[in-house]
């Protein structure tokens, strides 16, 4: 099943947007199997972001990310990695369309309050980076047969 590796940054949290950020993916119907809120140690979030590491902006990236608690989840669904994508809008929350997360809730590239993984792939190597195997749980939520014919 295709999974993916979204996370509420430490801005997001401290503006009080958690509820609401986890609401969207909620709503639009995709299942949550992963939720914690943590410190993110800077080794984490180096090993996170490695792909970024020769990028200027990278030595404020990481102490942004390990500024306060991040929450983590991990959603799963047909699609998800790139629906999410789409329910977050571009990474310059002036670029991001209205009715995305950052469209509505952000207006910095350096503060934009979540993350999504960008790949089918990197949605597991994430989930795998960030969670534990006893922190993940499977479950059938009773709307399963009202999303999908
Ligand atoms: P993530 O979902 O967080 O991975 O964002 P993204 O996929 O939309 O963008 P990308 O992976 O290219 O960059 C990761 C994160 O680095 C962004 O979300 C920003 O928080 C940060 N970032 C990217 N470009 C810049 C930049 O030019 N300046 C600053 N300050 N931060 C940047
Ligand atoms: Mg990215």
């Amino acid at each position: 099943v295709e999974e993916t590796y979204i996370m509420v940054k430490p801005d997001g949290v401290q503006r009080g947007l958690v509820g609401e950020i986890i609401s969207r993916f909620e709503k639009k119907g995709f299942k949550l199997t992963g939720l914690k809120l943590f410190q993110c140690p800077k080794e984490l979030a180096e090993e996170h972001y490695k792909d970024l590491k020769s990028r200027p902006f990278f030595p404020k990236l990481i102490n942004y990310i390990t500024s306060g608690p991040v929450v983590c989840m991990a959603w799963e669904g047909v699609g998800v990695v790139a629906s999410a994508r789409k329910l977050i809008g571009s990474t310059d929350p002036l670029q991001a369309e209205p009715g995305t997360i950052r469209g509505d809730l952000a207006v910095q590239t350096g503060r934009n309050v979540v993350h999504g993984s960008d790949s089918p792939e990197n949605g597991k190597r994430e989930i795998g980076l960030w969670f534990k195997e006893g922190e993940l749980c499977q479950w059938i939520p009773a709307q399963a047969p009202w999303l999908r014919e």
